[in-house]
């Protein structure tokens, strides 16, 4: 795979108008003819130890992907030797990578072939109520039953799709998946690996541990998987050249477990979020992503590594007690040598400008995330009531708010709104650079996160919720309820 270089870059990157809203900017010119530019490599196969499966477009319009995902039981080798049987779409663990360009529609036909009922979220992309893919807006869809959910594309982006009805437990036995929005007008800032993070518990005997599925223990803390998942691999090999930059998009698809880990010997810039491009490259040390969470990084190696590295999970500590948890080994990192005369990479300093949400005229909306408890059984909360308990909190469309989610537990807890991007304000009084689109945001404990956010259309019965689905199972997720403006 070939990418071409900065002389290039800069030219493209020109054209880059305002993408912070709709509609799309116009097509930018087309490349130059074949103008001598140096190009540089990747090594030989150097993605193939990870790379997600796309499934085939049954849709011949350039403008229409349309697949089928069937819900399923299959068997998968994670540990050597031994078949696990998990919950899939079309047969794997992660679900097939949806690959689909700006302002493409989307078609998925849903086949449920499990013996629960099931639906699909599309984590992230602002599609109409009807398609959210919660029991607020459509029948679970029984077994040997189906659904088509149909939506249009419109912000380039690295989203997923997971169910929305048990989901703690269909999430844990293997039901995600990656779906990946790209503009072509985007400068090539270097070559694509989309990874999804997870974990799974699996049992010597190679079966997954059935205390996954229920206990009020483990859902109180978060369930997490002894096997951590790179693209549904266990300690796959990610292979890189000196000088030669990746675009890696990264989305947490952990039912529990936050990430985080870091990169050695390499420049690693932050350059996108939740809702693809941020304003500016931010220069990273550690990679963090609560469960939910996407971020765009740009991965430049400065040194020859091998044999490879172990990069290694570490400890969020989101339960913020005195000993960290170990490392645990993750995935493996080998870097080779540049090639003679290859030209040196850059970053551009700006990626794409992002318009800051007016703060006049917010209404302000304040929401508590806590804990208690019913007849004696611990419970999460929100403004003190679990899910079954709590009403539709109320908005309008065209409305902005400002909100400011509390969180009184001792515990972090990712924030996650449906519908709508955010941009957040601050995290515990600390300000952000600049304004980025969100849709989940982690509340560190016993502080507070304040956002705005504008319901621009799209009037329904949204949702949000605590993304540790253990924790929303346990009443940590409300209504949202947008009516339309008069
Ligand atoms: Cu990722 Cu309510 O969902
Ligand atoms: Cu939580």
């Amino acid at each position: 795979m070939r990418w071409q270089f900065a002389a290039l870059l800069g030219a493209v990157f020109a054209t880059l108008g305002c993408q912070g809203a709709n509609p799309p900017p116009p097509p930018p010119p087309p490349p130059p003819a074949d103008s001598g530019v140096v190009t540089a490599r990747q090594p030989d196969g150097w993605d193939q130890g990870v790379a997600l499966h796309s499934p085939d477009d049954l849709d011949a319009k350039p403008d229409v992907v349309e697949l089928n995902l069937t819900a399923r039981l299959s068997h998968q080798v994670f540990l050597p030797g031994i078949a696990t049987q998990v919950w899939s779409y079309n047969g794997q663990v992660p679900g097939p990578l949806i690959r689909a360009r700006v302002g493409d529609e989307v078609v998925v036909h849903l086949s449920n072939a499990l013996m629960q009922d099931t639906l699909i979220h599309w984590h992230g992309v602002r599609v109409p109520n009807a398609m959210d893919g919660t029991p607020m807006v459509q029948d679970p869809v029984q077994p040997d039953a189906g659904f088509t959910y149909r939506f249009r594309v419109n912000d380039p982006g690295l989203y997923w799709y997971h169910p929305h009805t048990h989901s703690s437990g269909q999430v844990g036995f293997g039901l995600y998946g990656a779906l990946l929005v790209t503009d072509p007008t985007e400068p090539p800032l270097g070559d694509d690996l989309v990874l999804v993070l997870s974990d799974i518990g699996i049992q010597k005997d190679g079966g997954l541990d059935p205390a996954d599925s229920d206990g009020w223990f483990g859902s109180y803390f978060g369930r997490e998987g002894a096997q951590l998942l790179v693209n549904g691999r266990i300690m796959p090999t990610l292979v890189a050249r000196v000088g030669v930059p990746q675009r890696w998009r990264i989305v947490n698809a952990a039912r529990s477990r936050y990430m985080k880990f870091r990169l050695p010997s390499a420049d690693v810039f932050r350059i996108g979020g939740d809702r693809g491009l941020i304003e500016r490259p931010l220069s990273l040390t550690a990679v963090e992503l609560a469960p939910g969470q996407r971020v765009e990084l740009w991965v430049k190696p400065k040194a020859v590594i091998t044999p490879a590295a172990t990069v290694k999970w570490e400890d969020s500590n989101r339960f913020h007690i005195a000993v960290e948890r170990e490392s645990e080994p993750m995935f493996l990192w080998k870097v080779v040598a540049a090639e003679p005369g290859q030209p040196e990479a850059s970053l551009p300093a700006e990626l794409r400008p992002i318009e800051a949400l007016p703060d006049a005229g917010a209404k302000p909306r304040i929401v508590d995330f806590g804990e208690g408890s019913k007849a004696g059984v611990g419970v999460l909360t929100i403004d003190g009531k679990t899910t079954e308990e709590n009403q539709p909190y109320l908005a309008t469309e065209g409305d902005t708010e400002h909100w400011t989610v509390k969180n009184s537990t001792p515990y972090d807890h990712p924030f996650h709104l449906h519908g709508y991007f955010f941009q957040v304000k601050d995290v515990d009084g600390v300000a952000r650079p600049f304004p980025e689109w969100s849709d989940t945001v982690n509340l560190p404990a016993k502080k507070s996160v304040r956002f705005l956010v504008r319901y621009e259309d799209r009037p329904g019965m949204w949702m949000f919720h605590c993304h540790i689905l253990d924790h929303a199972d346990l009443g940590m997720m409300a209504m949202l309820h947008v009516h339309p403006k008069h």
